[in-house]
């Protein structure tokens, strides 16, 4: 494409236009090669971002984002991913992929980094000495056969156009468009060759979705753009208004999960969250049986953590690593510093505070955290620990904790599972409505 023809389709665009298939394609393979410079690809971002995109633009952009590498093939129909929107405590995927596969259902779970205050469960896998998670394309899917799952990172083979668009969308301020975030999120999944993929799209305070009627677009979308992929999909909207385990903190959450799936402590939001993904992705996957009767059958007899283990073995994970794995030493306690009820919990903040203490004093740093939303507490009650800080972080803590004279009323954990997509939702997204609608919430 040359510089001409890019400027006439940010024009059309710009001038609340549709570009087509051939047009994205060409855009995106130009951007790759360096034909068009970021100048170019931004202006068009930002386009995107302010006039949205129809469902046939954000399919299109997504086929050019997937043809931009290479794609795996798995051998096994059944094989199942996960995606995460991005929250705090949320180490969900760390309990339910061996949890998954210890059902018998192949897990090729594709990860990604810390992104702003939410953790990436690559980090969390790697807090485990030993661990890697570079692993080739050919290992990985070795791995999934043999221990019947693996976490890996997206690795530079598969949709590299995605890396250096997301790059640029976030130098830019064009990452809240629905179109560009679905293309970005089911690109990669589509790549890693999972068969059936459950998304769970966090909404609220800590989450990068404000609320549940633009989670819930954003999981129609998903839904919608898998299927049209040939995949199978499901998506849960699921509560980020306050940590979704106690631990936040790369080496805090590994430990979760472990004592998780050993059955030393098992977190009762955590746990509901984890059995309504394991629940959507064995119905995804077609699995053979009652899925709540598995899963209760895989984390009570051993297997899921006996997974757990041979999967981190698999990658690498030094021998007694995982038992070895403890928070840092000295933890200080956070106070309640009045009687009342958590009415809120500022889970950013949190969020931000344990990466900087994980940063400064290593994986065993972070916060416990120990109040719920909801809670009746008394001055002087401990609300959280913090491993590794000082009293600025112990500070800090509290002032993420609001209490207030009446009980905050209750709120969904699991807003709701999206299987299918409403025809005012289709309706909405085929004319770049729904995507507007997002930018507007935020
Ligand atoms: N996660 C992604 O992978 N891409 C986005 O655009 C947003 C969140």
């Amino acid at each position: 494409m040359m510089e001409a023809d890019m400027r006439r389709a940010i024009a059309h665009k710009r001038d609340g236009g549709e570009l087509d298939a051939e047009t994205y394609d060409a855009i995106v393979r130009a951007s790759l090669s360096g034909e068009i410079d970021d100048a170019q690809t931004a202006a068009l971002l930002m386009a995107c971002v302010l006039r949205g995109m129809t469902f046939a633009e954000t399919h299109a952009l997504t086929a050019a984002f997937v043809a931009s590498g290479e794609t795996l093939v798995t051998d096994d129909p059944r094989t199942v991913d996960k995606h995460s929107s991005g929250g705090v405590a949320d180490t969900a995927s760390l309990v339910v992929v061996p949890l998954v596969a210890a059902c018998g259902i192949p897990f090729a779970k594709l990860s990604g980094r810390a992104l702003g205050h939410t953790g990436g469960t690559l980090d969390k896998l790697e807090a485990i000495p030993g661990v890697r998670t570079d692993l080739a394309p050919e290992r990985f899917l070795a791995i999934v056969r043999d221990a019947g799952c693996a976490i890996a990172a997206q690795g530079p083979r598969l949709v590299p156009a995605d890396k250096r668009f997301y790059a640029l969308r976030d130098r830019t301020a064009t990452v809240p468009a629905r179109g560009l975030i679905a293309a970005s999120i089911v690109s990669k999944k589509i790549a890693g060759g999972a068969r059936a993929i459950v998304y769970d799209v966090k909404v609220g305070r800590g989450a990068f979705v404000p609320d549940a009627e633009s989670g819930r677009a954003l999981a129609e979308t998903l839904v919608r753009l898998t299927r049209a992929f040939g995949r199978r999909a499901l998506a849960l909207v699921t509560d980020m208004d306050e940590p979704l385990g106690r631990s936040i903190g790369t080496g805090l959450e590994a430990i979760e999960a472990r004592d998780f799936l050993s059955g030393v402590r098992r977190d009762a939001r955590l746990a509901t969250v984890c059995r309504a993904l394991g629940g959507a992705l064995l119905r995804v996957a077609g699995y053979d049986g009652e899925p709540d009767a598995a899963l209760t059958d895989a984390l009570e007899s051993g297997r899921a953590f006996a997974t757990f283990e041979a999967m981190l073995d698999a990658q690498g994970a030094r021998a007694g690593a995982l038992a070895a794995l403890a928070p840092a030493e000295a933890p200080a306690i956070v106070r309640a510093e009045r009687d009342g009820y958590v009415r809120a919990i500022d889970t950013v903040a949190l969020g931000e505070r344990a990466r900087d203490l994980v940063a400064a004093s290593g994986a065993g740093a972070g916060i416990v955290f120990g109040a719920r939303i909801g809670d009746r507490v008394a001055r002087g009650d401990a609300l959280a620990e913090t491993f590794g800080g000082d009293a600025a972080s112990v500070a800090a803590v509290a002032r993420a904790v609001s209490i207030g004279d009446d009980a905050a009323p209750p709120r969904p954990l699991v807003y709701g599972e999206i299987e299918a997509v409403s025809d005012s939702a289709a309706r909405a997204s085929d004319t770049g409505e729904a995507s507007r609608s997002m930018l507007e919430s935020r």
